[in-house]
């Protein structure tokens, strides 16, 4: 089935959900343009996460999607504590900028059971997850009439989100900005292109594949139709839209990038994620294995990140970025889409 079936849109682009950059005027301006827009959950409180499905609700009636971490990703029990070598470090950073206050050690991300009620409750069209998907939110969100899809990073969890049921499946390569969706085994096998993950993965499943991970313009698109996609996500090349809720110092950084700065890696949150090298993440990646799980790392720089953000200081800031990001435009989401559905609709016939 096409993606425009299956979700009632006319292009097949999604606007990747992005915790902490995803807005209601981002999610609608890519809906109202005939995409699916996504709003990133991960964060949001019951209360919230209502408030921004409403306020797409009040910008446009066409389909969006709102994506959520797994409960895979809470905190483990019992709660780690840092070791000396992190402290030390973070109290460096802390006395650097006259910081008095200490990180609170709890996640950052909302309870993922509650958040589920809301969006059913709110019958949100497309439910979306990253590290993976529980059998019975699959079996609820169907229940519910609505449409539910995952994130992938190899063959092994793609046939997995295919058993499951799911209606679609994201093939996330390791181009990709932000965190790597990946659920089973290590992520260092999970780092595959994008070119070689989509087709293997077509293959293998019976459901409609997205192809995510360094897709920033109409070549990027039309390659992933020719390597058997339904469709694109694509996350990076959006942040260079206003309706992004980003940081300007994180975009200005993003459009001085060349596609050797983002870099995988566990230092900022304590799972592995793509995002601007700086700084805290060389710092942090030289403690090696003394790094804290999930989500804990991202709790433990909390205030620093605050308060260097407050400054205008881009070393600490989490910049997530695909490897695509030298070709970011800074343009309207509607202008964005209007070029993207123009563009390769001729070079899809320039290719014929
Ligand atoms: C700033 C940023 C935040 C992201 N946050 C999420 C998220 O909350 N949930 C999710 O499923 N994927 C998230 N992703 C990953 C995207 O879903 C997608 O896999 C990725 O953006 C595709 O690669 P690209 O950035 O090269 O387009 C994020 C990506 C970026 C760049």
């Amino acid at each position: 089935m096409s993606l425009q079936a299956l979700f009632g849109i006319t292009h097949p682009f999604l606007q990747a959900p992005m915790a902490g950059a995803s807005t209601p005027e981002l999610v609608a301006a890519v809906s109202g343009a005939g995409g699916l827009g996504g709003l990133g959950a991960a964060s949001m409180g019951r209360d919230f996460l209502r408030q921004q499905i409403q306020a797409i609700r009040g910008l446009t009636n066409k389909p969006f999607n709102v994506n959520l971490f797994s409960p895979a990703s809470q905190i483990p029990d019992p709660s780690p504590q840092p070791e000396d070598a992190v402290l030390a470090l973070i109290e460096r950073y802390h006395r650097e900028f006259g910081i008095d206050e200490k990180p609170v050690l709890e996640s950052p991300y909302g309870d993922p059971a509650v958040q589920l009620e809301v969006l059913i409750e709110e019958r949100v069209p497309v439910i979306s997850f990253h590290f993976g998907v529980e059998s019975g939110h699959v079996e609820a969100i169907h229940s519910a009439g609505l449409k539910v899809i995952c994130s992938a990073t190899t063959i092994e969890e793609a046939k997995w989100l295919d058993t499951l049921g799911v209606d679609a499946i994201i093939a996330q390569g390791a181009e990709a900005g932000g965190h790597r969706g990946t659920f089973i085994g290590d992520y260092r096998d999970a780092l595959i292109g994008t070119m070689a993950l989509v087709p293997q993965v077509v293959d293998v499943v019976k459901v409609p594949v997205i192809a995510a991970g360094g897709i920033m313009d109409a070549r990027g698109i039309v390659a992933a139709y020719a390597l058997g996609a339904a469709g694109v996500q694509m996350g990076t090349a959006f942040l260079g839209c206003p309706e992004a809720g980003i940081a300007d110092l994180w975009r200005n950084q993003l459009l001085a990038s060349s596609p050797s700065r983002p870099r995988v890696t566990t230092a900022m949150s304590g799972k592995p994620a793509r995002g601007l090298r700086n700084r805290y993440i060389e710092d942090m990646e030289a403690l090696g294995d003394a790094l804290l799980p999930y989500p804990l790392q991202y709790a433990l720089s909390a205030p620093v990140r605050r308060k260097a953000l407050a400054v205008g200081n881009a070393d600490f800031h989490a910049m997530w970025s695909g490897q695509g990001v030298g070709l970011l435009e800074q343009m309207p989401a509607a202008a964005l889409m209007a070029t993207l559905i123009e563009e390769s609709e001729s070079l899809k016939s320039q290719l014929m």
